[in-house]
């Protein structure tokens, strides 16, 4: 065991088929590299310590809104026999909470990561899924498993729930994604439980919805390999147009994908659950994505990214940092 270790993970971007993806449909989501959690474990003398924006102290005074990261520490002690091992754990995170960046399942992931080091055992893919599963079920319900993919991932990747967890090729020189935070909660178990019971109350209209969303992502899948931004954008306001439909959106996220198109998006979309959280607009150049990331602020977003494309070399697995805030 060492005295001290880390893990890491990323906030993810939804690009193609949230809510489709909980209903066996293809999505398509990236992670971003600058936006990132650390989870450090060290040994102490006394106790289980945990320090995170929401909570200092013991892990077993952890309340309720964290019983998914307090369920995951309990498992991992017992994984590893550590009853009696006292450590301190510190998270460290970069994501806004609750913003359909995937904050619960890149925190899951860096705490897995760091307890695995911490007792130097190798940790393959598969167990880091499920064992940040634990967390995510308990903290949203009936996860599709995307978004702990993505935290864990350096690659955009291409995923299917329970089938297809795979990278994907894409080759986008000039243009880039801004991100804008609506400072509006996203409520995933929520906007998970609205769009079941539409398909349940009115299956007329919402599995079409859920079969179009589908077909987008797989679309997207060739566009993003062929640089068809174009077609990427306008696939990107079907999607914002069946999401809505699907009772996900609202007023602001709307009016942000309405901004962002017009001022040269080639197309806007909320990204993750909806009900809240960010919007993702793609912009030709650097000049139009700085366009749109000022109108957004100006229309009320709390905080953008502008996230270019130029130097990434996904598919050599180089992933070159190209955030700029
Ligand atoms: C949440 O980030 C994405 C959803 O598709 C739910 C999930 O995949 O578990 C809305």
């Amino acid at each position: 065991m060492k005295n001290k270790a880390t893990g890491k993970s990323y906030a993810k971007i939804i690009w193609f088929g949230e809510h489709s993806v909980v209903y066996g449909k293809p999505a398509i989501a990236i992670p971003i590299y600058s936006v990132d959690v650390t989870a450090t474990i060290q040994k102490i003398t006394d106790g289980h310590q945990i320090h995170c924006r929401y909570f200092d102290g013991p892990i077993d005074e952890l309340e309720e809104n964290l019983l998914g990261v307090k369920t995951l520490i309990s498992h991992l002690i017992n994984l590893f026999g550590a009853q009696n091992v006292a450590f301190d754990l510190d998270i460290q995170s970069k994501l806004p909470a609750e913003r359909g960046m995937g904050s619960s399942a890149a925190t899951a992931i860096a705490i897995v990561r760091a307890f695995f080091a911490f007792f130097e055992v190798n940790l393959t893919r598969d167990q880091l899924l499920k064992l940040a599963n634990i967390e995510e079920k308990i903290t949203h319900g009936n996860p599709s498993g995307l978004d702990s993919a993505t935290a864990s991932s350096n690659m955009p990747i291409w995923f299917i729930k329970n089938e297809i967890n795979e990278q994907i090729d894409f080759n986008l020189p000039t243009s880039s994604l801004v991100i804008a935070d609506s400072g509006i909660k996203g409520k995933t178990s929520e906007a998970v439980s609205l769009v079941h019971n539409n398909i349940v109350d009115e299956p007329e209209n919402a599995e079409p919805l859920i079969d179009h969303l589908g077909s987008i992502a797989e679309t997207a899948r060739d566009a993003l390999a062929t640089a068809d931004d174009e077609l990427l954008g306008e696939l990107m306001n079907q999607s914002q147009h069946d999401l809505s439909r699907l009772g996900v959106s609202n007023r602001t996220l709307d009016t942000f994908c309405r901004v962002a198109n017009d001022n040269h998006a080639l197309g806007a979309k909320l990204t993750g659950s909806g009900l809240g959280g960010c919007v993702i607009a793609l912009a030709k150049n650097q000049a139009d994505a700085q366009q749109i990331s000022t109108a957004l602020r100006k229309a009320g977003a709390t905080q953008t990214w502008i996230q270019s494309f130029k130097n990434y070399q996904f598919s050599t697995g180089e992933a070159h940092d190209n955030l700029v805030r």
